[in-house]
């Protein structure tokens, strides 16, 4: 079990890269506030396996209602990561398995 952060340093919405570990041990972590509701997902778009963001902290479509890849512009539901616009439609974010603790964040 892993602390990722504390979920009230979060807006609603709001999201957050988190980048864990070095090398081939790696990982980038998306941790999503949408009313009210945490999400965390892998930081890779699932078209090109990118992080979402090309501008720091900039995660959500223009009127945030949903997650953005900034590369060419996928858009995601935050509530389970589907792609609903662009070229990976259809595809998720991967899902990451976590548990609150008030408002600690843990990877499980
Ligand atoms: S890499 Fe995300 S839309 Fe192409």
């Amino acid at each position: 079990m892993l602390l990722l952060g504390n979920s009230n340093m979060l807006a609603d919405p709001g999201a957050v890269s988190v980048i864990i570990g070095e090398g081939t041990d790696r990982r980038d972590y998306l941790i999503v506030r949408y009313k009210g509701e945490i999400s965390v997902f892998e930081n890779s778009c699932p078209h090109q396996g990118t992080p979402l963001e090309t501008l720091a902290g900039k995660f959500f479509n223009r009127d945030q209602t949903q997650l953005l890849c900034s590369t060419h512009g996928a858009e995601f539901r935050v509530k389970d990561g589907v792609c609903t616009i662009g070229p990976c439609k259809g595809k998720k974010l991967k899902a990451a398995p976590f548990r609150l603790e008030g408002a600690a964040l843990y990877l499980n």
